[in-house]
């Protein structure tokens, strides 16, 4: 790996706080977290920042049904959520909110800034009203019969049918689904940024931030339709930041979400001294930022967000790594079949080491969905985890423990072996630079089984009744958890808990990624403890009949509407 230490700020999307945490969720913040932890295991100054996205009418909506504010509400989800992702061992440098004087600061300095260049002019548009509630309403909260298949109930954005996109107005029959009532149509005057105006310099970031081929292909496609001025106003009620100079306009959630991430980063300078805000968000550093996200949400960060930065003089991302989708048992999860898992649940039943696990052994840095099968899940961390990993250390810890007083030996009895683990250390972290996870795990699973078969050769358990070959036994087993040492190094970033236990067990202090170069020689180790049990299928059943929810039929499509929020208007990507 390279010598000099880097100085990288990393970011994983912000989750909307008005719903739990779930197992597609946790595929972003444990491929962000691994990376992180990878970066930090190799001596670089990395840190990882997030917050709770607050803003915004389903929010507000939301707040409203359950009779507290949106502020309760957003507090309330965020002290879950740092409990969740802290028993995921997500660890993130700071977690912070949307809802802060650092976000507001900032998204009113970045708009001021555009405004002064000319990219800011105001417009009168015509909106669904709700003459009820007196709102006006985003495309997703009005549903009627789509004008072109005659489909019923339908978002007033697009067909989920035959796929047409139109407007609220064209609808049959429209009602909007906060009273009931058809809704009327209203003129406003909203806030346009002239993202029109930013194509050549969303071109040359795109090819600087050396982005995943399938995304270059969707900013291509982008480009190609035509880049379009972007709203970033929306009317009150609106739980968001007022603009300035005005009394009832605020700003779109879209435009202050992705602030939170240098708002959450200036909150955490505030406290430390080694972090300088300037020196990660202004231009000409040497600093690197990566922002990992969902592909649901590429269009604003690949191209409203660093429009926004370059045009209010802060640095642009250094690339933005978007995953794929999770489906489980290779379909969308679902409450009636119980595969819509919520953190919580899944922490009630199981080890959190097993899923960091699987994602890793599953996860490549494309937008290709993954797929969590809960057989395969089963399978292959007993077979990875606990056959081939925890039992190279369960086979030699006892002979070591009990004959040796713990001593390991002093010089190991095939270096070329041990030499073969050590320089895996190159083509390992290379996997885990590119977000290559699954090459990785494989790399280290077949370095695992080379380990098991070194030790089934040897057989210390016969060798052991000949007093003879008493320091022969020792040798092996220092050679066999040596092997397990070093693939135990490799695996922290995704295990860190078992690492833990494992580095506790060899009587380590903290590892570095080069401590797999040396081998552990002379040492007193500590007794040997499993390290993780097997997960049984039954675990995994519970879990699955807790996730069920058959009584409510409008269930799922609750789901749906949550996954789908980013898709449609909400964006501000419809075509005018
Ligand atoms: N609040 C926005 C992000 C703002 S970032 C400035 C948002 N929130 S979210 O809660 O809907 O999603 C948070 C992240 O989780 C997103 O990157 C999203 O893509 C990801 N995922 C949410 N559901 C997912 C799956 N089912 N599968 C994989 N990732 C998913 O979007
Ligand atoms: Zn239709």
């Amino acid at each position: 790996m390279s010598a000099a230490p880097r100085k990288i700020l990393v970011t994983s999307a912000l989750p909307y706080a008005n719903g739990s945490l779930h197992m597609g969720h946790l595929v972003e913040y444990i491929q962000t977290d691994v990376w992180v932890r990878f970066q930090k295991l190799c001596g670089h100054t990395c840190t990882y920042v997030c917050a709770s996205d607050a803003h915004g009418t389903p929010i507000m909506i939301k707040a409203r049904e359950l009779g507290v504010s949106p502020e309760e509400l957003t507090t309330r989800f965020s002290e879950e959520f740092v409990r969740d992702f802290d028993a995921f061992g997500v660890d993130f440098d700071n977690y912070h909110t949307t809802h802060s004087p650092e976000n507001e600061a900032l998204t009113v300095e970045m708009f001021e800034a555009l405004r002064t260049a000319g990219d800011i002019y105001t417009k009168t548009i015509e909106q669904a009203y709700d003459e009820q509630e007196g709102m006006f309403l985003p495309d997703r909260f009005v549903r009627g019969t789509c004008p072109f298949c005659k489909t019923p109930d339908q978002y007033g954005d697009a067909c989920e049918n035959c796929s047409k996109t139109y407007t609220p107005a064209d609808l049959i029959d429209p009602v909007s689904v906060i009273s009931g009532t058809a809704p009327s149509t209203r003129e406003s005057e909203h806030y346009f940024f002239k993202l029109s105006e930013y194509g050549d310099r969303l071109r040359a970031w795109m090819q600087a931030a050396t982005l995943d081929k399938n995304a270059v292909a969707k900013l291509e496609e982008w480009f190609d339709a035509g880049l379009r001025d972007w709203d970033i106003s929306r009317d009150a009620p609106y739980f968001g930041f007022r603009i300035p100079g005005t009394d009832d306009k605020y700003f779109y959630v879209w435009l202050d979400a992705p602030v939170g991430y240098p708002a959450s980063f200036r909150n955490l300078c505030d406290r430390r001294d080694d972090l300088d805000f300037d020196e990660y968000w202004r231009p000409g550093n040497d600093t690197e930022v990566y922002h990992f996200i969902g592909k649901d949400i590429m269009y604003f960060h690949m191209l409203f967000w660093p429009a926004v930065l370059e045009g209010s003089g802060f640095r642009t991302p250094s690339s933005v790594f978007a995953h794929g989708f999770l489906t489980v048992n290779g379909l969308k999860m679902s409450k009636s079949r119980g595969t819509f898992i919520k953190a919580r649940t899944y922490l009630d039943n199981l080890d959190p080491a097993y899923l960091r696990y699987y994602y890793a052994a599953k996860l490549g840095p494309s937008i290709e969905d993954i797929d969590l099968n809960l057989d395969d899940f089963v399978a292959r961390v007993n077979s990875d985890l606990i056959g081939k990993l925890v039992n190279i250390a369960s086979r030699c810890a006892g002979f070591i423990n009990k004959r040796f007083d713990s001593q390991l030996a002093g010089s190991l009895p095939d270096e070329a072996l041990f030499d073969e683990f050590a320089d895996a250390a190159d083509d390992i972290a290379g996997h885990f630079e590119s977000r290559e996870y699954s090459k990785a795990m494989r790399r280290i699973m077949a370095l695992a089984d080379k380990a098991n078969r070194y030790i089934d050769d040897r057989k210390p358990w016969v060798m052991i009744k000949d007093e003879s070959g008493l320091e022969d036994v020792q040798s092996v087993c220092t050679q066999g958890l040596n092997m397990f040492r070093s693939l135990m190094i490799y695996l922290t970033p995704v295990i860190p808990t078992v690492a833990d236990g494992a580095r506790a067990f060899l009587g380590e202090g903290e590892w570095r990624w080069n401590d797999a170069a040396t081998p552990l020689l002379s040492a007193t180790i500590n007794k040997f403890k499993p390290l993780l049990t097997r997960v049984e299928a039954k675990q995994v059943q519970r879990m699955v009949e807790q996730s069920k929810d058959t009584h409510d039929a409008g269930a799922d499509q609750q789901v749906d509407n949550a996954i789908s929020i980013n898709d449609g208007a909400e964006s501000g990507m419809r075509v005018k």
